[in-house]
C-alpha cells in the first residue's frame, strides 16, 4: 500500500466535516433505535403523540444508521483513503463539498418527513420521490469525485479498497434509480413503477443489495486499508482480496429472492436466491479470514491497542453474520426464523458488530489524525467504549436470537387434536424480558457512542488550541 507521499498534500475538508457527522449521526440513530426498543417493551412511550409513533420511528432509525452515519464514515473514509492510495489531492474539491451538504439535506429531509408519515413504504427506500432525485443528485458527484480522483492517480495501481469502494458506489447508483421508479401523485407521494410480484422482487433486489453493498462492501473497503494501517502489517494475501472482491460482487446480486420465501414469487427464483446465499458464505469468510489473518505475527498488538480491538471484532461479527445468513436462508431454516425476532439479531449482529465496529475503529484511526493529534484525546476512554458496545451487542443479539426462536417454535406447536398449542398474544408475552435484555444492550452500545462523541469533541478541541499556539506559516497545509 501507498503511503502519503511527503509532497502531496491532501484535500480533507470533506473528510473531516464526514467524519464528524458520522459520529453526531450515530448518536442520533442510535438513540432513536433504542427509543423504539424501549416502546416495544412499553408500547405507551409513544405518548399518543403521531410523530412519535413506532410505525413512524423505525424507518427513522434504520434510515439515520445506515445512511446518515454509516453513509458518512463511508464518504469520509473513501475520500481519504482514495487520496493516499492514488496519491493526488480530491478531484473537484467543490463537488466533494456539495456532496457533503446535500447529503446532510438529505438526512434532514429524512428526519423531518418520516416522522411526519410521509413513506413510499419500501424499506430501506422509504423517502419520497423529491428526495430521491437529491439523493440521485449527490451520489452522481460522489461518483465523479471518487472515479475523478482514481482516474488522475499518480501511481498505476488501484488499491484493492479503491475496487470496493468504486463498486459500492455504483452497486448503489443502479440499485436506487432502479427500485425508486415511481410515478408521482402529489410532491410527497407517488406510487412504484413496478406491480405485484415484480415490485417485490425488485424491492428485495434492492434491499439485499443495500446489505450487499452500502452495508458490506464499502465496509471491506475501509477493511483494507485501515486494519493494515491500524496493524502495520501488509495485506495477509493480496491475491486473495481480488478473488475475494470479483466473487463478492459477482454472488450478491443474486441472493435479493431469500426475503421472500414461500411468497407469490415462483418458487424456482425462491431457491436460486437460497444457493446463491449458500455461495456466498465462502467470499464473505475468504474476505474476513483476509482481514484477520493481516495480523499475522502480530496478535500481541490486540492485547493493548483497542483501536486494532474495534477492527478485528468487527470482523469476527461479519463472520457471524454471513455464517447465520446463508443458514437463513435455507428455506426450512427460513420457515421458523421469518417473521420471528431471529432476523432482528442477524441484522443487529451485522449492523452494530460489523457496520458500527469496523466504522468506530476507522473513525478513531482518522480522527486525531485529520485534527493534527498524535491519537485521540483518552485512549481509557476508547478501551471503555470497546467494552461496552461488545457487551452491549453480545445482550442484545443473544436476547433476539432466543426470543425468535422461541416465536417460532410457539407459532408452530400444535396439540394432538392438530390446533395451535399458543395464541398470538402468549408468544409477544414471552417475548417481553428478552425486549428489555435488547433495550439493556442498546443503552449499553448507545452509551458507547456518546463515550466516543466526547472523546472526538476533547481531540478537536485539543488540535484547535494545538494549533492556535503554532504560527499559521509553520502549520501544515
Ligand atoms: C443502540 C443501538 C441500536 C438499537 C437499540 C437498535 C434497535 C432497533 C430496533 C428496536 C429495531 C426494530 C426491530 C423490530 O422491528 O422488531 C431495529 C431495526 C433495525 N436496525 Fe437497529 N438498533 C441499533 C443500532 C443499529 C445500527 C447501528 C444499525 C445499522 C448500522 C441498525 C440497523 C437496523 C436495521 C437494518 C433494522 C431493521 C431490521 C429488520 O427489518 O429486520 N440498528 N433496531
Ligand atoms: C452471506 C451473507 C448474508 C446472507 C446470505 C444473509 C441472508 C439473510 C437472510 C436469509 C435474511 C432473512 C430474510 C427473511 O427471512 O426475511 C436476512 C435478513 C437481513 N440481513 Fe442478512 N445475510 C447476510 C449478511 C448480512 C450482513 C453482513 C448484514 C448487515 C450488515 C445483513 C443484514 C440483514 C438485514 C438488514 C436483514 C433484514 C432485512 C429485512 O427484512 O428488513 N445481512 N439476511
Amino acid at each position: 500500500m501507498n503511503d502519503p507521499a511527503a509532497s502531496t498534500t491532501y484535500d480533507d475538508t470533506a473528510v473531516r466535516q464526514f467524519s464528524l457527522m458520522a459520529v453526531v449521526w450515530g448518536v442520533v440513530g442510535m438513540a432513536v433505535g433504542v427509543l423504539i426498543a424501549a416502546q416495544l417493551a412499553w408500547p405507551e412511550l409513544n405518548f399518543g403523540i403521531p410523530w412519535l409513533s413506532y410505525g413512524r420511528l423505525r424507518p427513522l432509525h434504520t434510515n439515520a444508521v445506515i445512511f446518515a452515519f454509516g453513509g458518512c464514515g463511508l464518504f469520509a473514509t473513501s475520500y481519504y483513503v482514495v487520496q493516499r492510495t492514488c496519491q493526488v489531492r480530491l478531484f473537484m474539491p467543490k463537488l466533494a463539498s456539495f456532496t457533503f451538504w446535500g447529503w446532510q439535506a438529505v438526512i434532514v429531509a429524512a428526519a423531518v418527513s418520516l416522522p411526519l408519515g410521509y413513506t413510499s413504504g419500501k424499506e430501506y427506500a422509504e423517502l419520497e420521490w423529491p428526495i430521491d432525485i437529491l439523493i440521485t443528485f449527490v451520489w452522481v458527484s460522489y461518483a465523479i469525485v471518487f472515479f475523478g480522483t482514481v482516474g488522475t492517480r499518480k501511481v498505476k495501481h488501484i488499491y484493492v479498497a479503491n475496487w470496493f469502494f468504486g463498486a459500492f458506489i455504483l452497486a448503489v447508483a443502479l440499485l436506487h434509480v432502479v427500485n425508486s421508479a415511481a410515478i408521482p401523485a402529489g410532491w410527497m407521494k407517488s406510487y412504484s413503477a413496478y406491480a405485484g410480484v415484480q415490485d417485490a422482487m425488485i424491492q428485495w433486489w434492492y434491499g439485499h443489495n443495500a446489505v450487499g453493498f452500502f452495508l458490506t462492501t464499502g465496509f471491506l473497503g475501509m477493511m483494507y486499508y485501515f486494519i493494515p494501517k491500524q496493524a502495520e502489517r501488509p495485506v495477509y494475501s493480496y491475491r486473495l482480496s481480488i478473488v475475494h472482491f470479483w466473487a463478492l460482487i459477482f454472488t450478491y446480486m443474486w441472493a435479493g429472492p431469500h426475503h421472500l420465501h414461500y411468497t407469490a414469487l415462483p418458487d424456482w427464483t425462491q431457491s436460486i436466491g437460497m444457493i446463491f446465499s449458500l455461495i456466498l458464505l465462502a467470499p464473505s469468510w475468504g474476505g474476513m479470514i483476509n482481514g484477520i489473518m493481516t495480523l499475522s505475527g502480530a496478535w500481541h498488538k490486540l492485547r493493548d491497542d483497542p483501536v486494532l480491538r474495534f477492527m478485528i471484532v468487527a470482523l469476527s461479527f461479519y463472520g457471524m453474520a454471513t455464517f447465520e445468513g446463508p443458514l437463513m436462508s435455507i428455506k426450512t431454516v427460513n420457515a421458523l426464523s421469518h417473521y420471528t425476532d431471529w432476523t432482528v439479531g442477524h441484522v443487529h449482529a451485522g449492523a452494530l458488530g460489523w457496520v458500527g465496529l469496523i466504522t468506530m475503529g476507522s473513525l478513531y484511526y482518522l480522527i486525531p489524525r485529520l485534527f493534527g493529534q498524535k491519537k485521540m484525546y483518552s485512549v481509557p476512554a476508547i478501551e471503555l467504549h470497546f467494552w461496552v458496545a461488545t457487551i452491549g451487542i453480545v445482550l442484545y443479539i443473544a436476547a433476539m436470537w432466543i426470543a425468535g426462536v422461541m416465536q417460532g417454535l410457539m407459532w408452530r406447536a400444535l396439540n394432538a387434536d392438530g390446533t395451535l398449542t399458543y395464541t398470538f398474544v402468549e408468544s409477544v408475552k414471552a417475548t417481553y424480558p428478552f425486549y428489555v435484555i435488547r433495550l439493556v444492550g442498546g443503552l449499553m452500545y448507545l452509551g458507547g457512542m456518546c463515550v466516543m462523541a466526547w472523546n472526538t469533541w476533547m481531540t478537536v478541541a485539543n488540535g484547535r488550541s494545538a494549533r492556535a499556539v503554532i504560527p499559521a506559516a509553520a502549520q501544515p497545509a
